[in-house]
């Protein structure tokens, strides 16, 4: 590690916290980040030649594992042709059509340069649609860093323990309304107090961002009865779920549709991409049709729209492999959790396809409140086990494991034994 250490007390002087984005640092194990050099298929290396098996996947990205040949050819040709010019390109074309044919909900959208830049966006679209100021959104689920959305949000928010970022005036949060991951009274009750005044409420589907919390049943479909009663909008924070769970998301696989959705993540295959859209006579709001306005310089940017593209595009004409990813995914947790019982281990575990999370409490962890029984110095113990014996995982209790189709049985069957070895004690 002593590469690793050395850069990361050169890189405090002159970054904050040493990380470029809080998630990467490892202050909650009490250890430096390991600096990673290069990544192949399910591996990463570290620059001081450590391997590891990579369950993070650069945090959902990565579904075809990394370094795939057809999207670095796609890639690599596309930077021969030029890096960005501001203005119009084919691709971008390609990528609306694609993403539109892909998930029935979406007629137009958007490009931009993160999931934080396509929930802020959103938010302001359904703001203007609605002519309506209230967003609901849900305790523990993270949508990106803008001053609105940080109102107990999860993610890094939820590690470092700051209920809410210092630097976002009152003003921008006071139309912030936050309700309980999966209880739709807690909606319901906000919807009687000021229902017309709500212009959407935005939901993770899957919560991937207090650790993994599966909507319960008949969740989502409440929301989508609620804003339709109420004129709302129900917005699908994609970000994670996007083309991970089904190729058309959460939406698709849970079967209920909204009216905006959210993506990031798998749609730049690794490059910094993310997306917004919905109905038509929503997205037509957006400038420079519409009043609300929305722009980026590097939006929509050719190389990576070709790196989306060739993801998207094997994704599509793959579709085992999402049966297979899926198929993985609950066998692979199963088999944690019975590691987890034959151990006695006090430990919950939840998934759905192939994201997952071993919560450190006996709870059931169903919301917010549940995920914060775990104990968090229980975790970073395992955590720093799994890292010592070549498993990365994210180094935060409330955050989700990945897999993605490069990972194979027996590396997941390696994995097991060592999670067997630490819970045996
Ligand atoms: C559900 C969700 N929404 C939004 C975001 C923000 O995306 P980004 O980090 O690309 O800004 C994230 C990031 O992890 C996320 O998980």
């Amino acid at each position: 590690m002593t590469k690793s250490e050395s850069l990361f007390n050169e890189a405090v002087n002159f970054i904050p916290g040493g990380v470029n984005s809080p998630v990467r640092a490892f202050g909650s194990i009490g250890e430096a980040p390991r600096f990673i050099e290069r990544a192949d298929g399910a591996y990463m290396t570290d620059v001081d030649g450590n391997k590891y098996l990579d369950y993070v996947c650069s945090w959902g990205p990565m579904i075809l594992g990394h370094n795939h040949p057809e999207i670095l050819k796609s890639v690599l040709d596309a930077c021969k042709d030029g890096l960005s010019f501001g203005a119009a390109t084919r691709k971008e074309v390609e990528m609306a059509e694609l993403i539109c044919e892909i998930v029935p909900s979406i007629e137009m959208v958007r490009m931009v340069n993160s999931g934080t830049e396509a929930v802020m966006s959103a938010v302001r679209t359904a703001r203007g649609y609605t002519g309506r100021n209230k967003i609901v959104k849900f305790m523990g689920c993270y949508h990106g860093h803008s001053d609105a959305m940080l109102v107990k949000a999860g993610s890094g928010v939820m590690t470092s323990g700051v209920p809410d970022s210092a630097g976002v005036p009152a003003g921008c949060t006071e139309d912030t309304l936050s309700a309980i991951y999966n209880d739709l009274e807690s909606v319901n009750a906000l919807f009687q107090e000021m229902g017309k005044d709500i212009a959407a409420i935005i939901v993770e589907p899957v919560g991937a961002n207090m650790g993994v919390v599966p909507p319960s049943e008949g969740f989502l479909k409440g929301l989508r009865e609620l804003c339709d009663k109420y004129g709302s909008l129900l917005i699908f924070d994609e970000v994670i779920t996007g083309f991970r769970l089904a190729l058309d998301g959460a939406q698709g696989f849970f079967g209920v549709k909204p009216d905006l959705t959210t993506f990031g993540k798998i749609i730049g295959a690794g490059m910094p991409v993310g997306a917004y859209g919905g109905r038509k006579e929503i997205m037509e709001m957006v400038s420079p049709v519409g009043a609300v306005y929305q722009a980026g310089t590097l939006s929509g940017n050719p190389v990576a729209m070709a790196a989306g593209l060739a993801q998207l595009h094997i994704l599509k004409d793959h579709p085992e492999i999402y049966t297979n990813l899926n198929a993985m995914g609950d066998w692979f947790y199963a088999e944690i959790d019975n590691i987890l019982k034959e151990t006695n281990a006090n430990c919950t575990i939840n998934h759905v396809g192939s994201l997952g999370c071993v919560f450190f409490t006996e709870n059931p962890v169903d919301n917010y409140a549940s995920a914060k029984t775990s104990d968090t110095a229980e975790f970073a113990r395992y955590c720093k086990y799994m890292m010592g014996h070549g498993i990365y995982l994210a180094p935060s209790q409330f955050e989700a494991m990945f897999l993605s189709a490069a990972h194979t049985k027996p590396e997941l069957e390696q994995t097991l034994e060592i999670i067997k070895a630490y819970f045996a004690g």
